[in-house]
């Protein structure tokens, strides 16, 4: 989460949109994932969830994310409403990193250090259209990305490629990869979805009924990075959710950074492919079990929404949606104690997540 401000060049969205023929799928659109009355709606600014619609027991359909109605709100978001973040999400202490010995500076947006790979990460760059295939039993899209070397301040041209698709029954699968090409790189992607199962707009999550696979966290200090490099357990503390909790029940005495709320990495038990979280809430019926196979999840409960304008003339409010972030330790390219994070010539990163909904 970062509350910096973007520049935005909506002129240059509006040249791009005006292209035509061959240049068409490095376009900014919309593009619509459909099965049945579940629905996904991607565009390729930022490979980013626009919405996604699924029903409750009763078929009443909701759009279960928070977001923008229009490309040029999307474009100047500064929430991070459904992105996919890199080449290095989460934060870097002051931007700066070691490798192979020589010193890198990337691109301060968060205060003194770097977030969501700077002012112009991945969320904030127009990708390829690959394959698009809209119905169907499983429909999906594959958004591609060339990174430069040198972009944002990170080494290396980066080959990037993420598809979003529906399977049944009510299954959404982010699969993303990364391929360094002359380069090593540090490489972190996070999906930055909010989620409020009620419906976006519909109020605040507090009463969400969620469950961590997660035993330890990371402590965080008031810039939120893992300046201590120590691993502690929940069991004791205000983080503990692996039982079912509500996620109001102790959120006041929880301090996300400079904000009252949940803003923290937890270490998710176990490797690869695994279950990272299951979500109810109880009004409407609907949950979400999330899998991942990535070592870490930043859990983040909207601590800054704040008469934020958002999609069909909703208003979100604190706590009006909350983001799992799986992802790589945060700043942990300066924690050699943490997992690494760098990717070498020839080598592939992969970060998937598959999120189930039920009613
Ligand atoms: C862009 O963001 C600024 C600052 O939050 C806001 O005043 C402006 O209305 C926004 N523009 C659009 C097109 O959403
Ligand atoms: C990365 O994903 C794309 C799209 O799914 C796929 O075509 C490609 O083979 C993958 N690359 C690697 C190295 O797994
Ligand atoms: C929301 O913004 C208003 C006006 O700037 C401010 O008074 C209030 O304290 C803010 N609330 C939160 C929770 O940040």
């Amino acid at each position: 989460m970062a509350r910096a401000p973007v520049f935005v060049a909506l002129l240059c969205l509006a040249a791009i949109a005006l292209a035509s023929g061959a240049d068409a799928r490095k376009m900014v659109g919309v593009y619509v994932l459909k099965k049945g009355d579940f629905s996904v709606k991607i565009t390729n600014w930022g490979a980013t969830i626009m919405s996604i619609v699924v029903p409750d027991s009763k078929g009443n359909l909701a759009d279960v994310v928070l977001g923008m109605d229009t490309l040029a709100e999307v474009v100047n978001d500064t929430s991070y409403f459904g992105p996919l973040t890199g080449r290095v999400a989460q934060r870097i202490a002051r931007g700066r990193f070691v490798l192979d010995g020589k010193v890198y500076h990337t691109y301060l947006n968060d205060g003194k250090n770097a977030i969501h790979g700077g002012h112009r990460g991945f969320s904030k760059v127009i990708w390829t259209v690959k394959e698009y295939v809209a119905g169907g039993d499983s429909p999906y899209i594959t958004l591609y990305y060339r990174s430069f070397d040198g972009e944002q301040g990170f080494p290396g041209d980066l080959d990037v490629y993420a598809t979003y698709q529906l399977s049944s029954p009510y299954v959404l699968s982010v699969r993303t990869n990364a391929t360094a090409l002359n380069k090593a790189t540090p490489v972190n992607f996070l999906q930055h979805v909010y989620w409020n199962l009620g419906g976006h707009g519909s109020g605040d999550v507090l009463g969400h009924t969620l469950q961590l696979s997660a035993s330890r966290y990371t402590p965080l200090d008031k810039e939120l990075l893992p300046s201590s490099g120590r691993v502690e357990p929940v069991a004791g503390t205000n983080y503990d959710f692996r039982t079912p909790t509500p996620i109001g029940a102790r959120i006041r005495q929880v301090m996300g950074g400079q904000m009252v709320g949940y803003d923290l990495n937890y270490v998710v038990d176990g490797e690869g492919m695994r279950k990272v979280a299951t979500v109810r809430d109880g009004k409407s019926g609907r949950g979400l079990e999330l899998s991942a196979n990535q070592p870490a999840m930043q859990f983040y409960t909207g601590n800054w929404l704040n008469n934020t304008k958002g999609k069909d003339g909703k208003v979100y409010n604190q706590y009006g949606g909350f983001c799992l972030e799986t992802q790589a330790y945060p700043d942990a390219v300066n924690h050699p104690e943490f997992p690494s994070i760098i990717v070498r010539p020839g080598q592939v990163y992969k970060h998937d997540m598959v999120y189930k909904f039920s009613y």
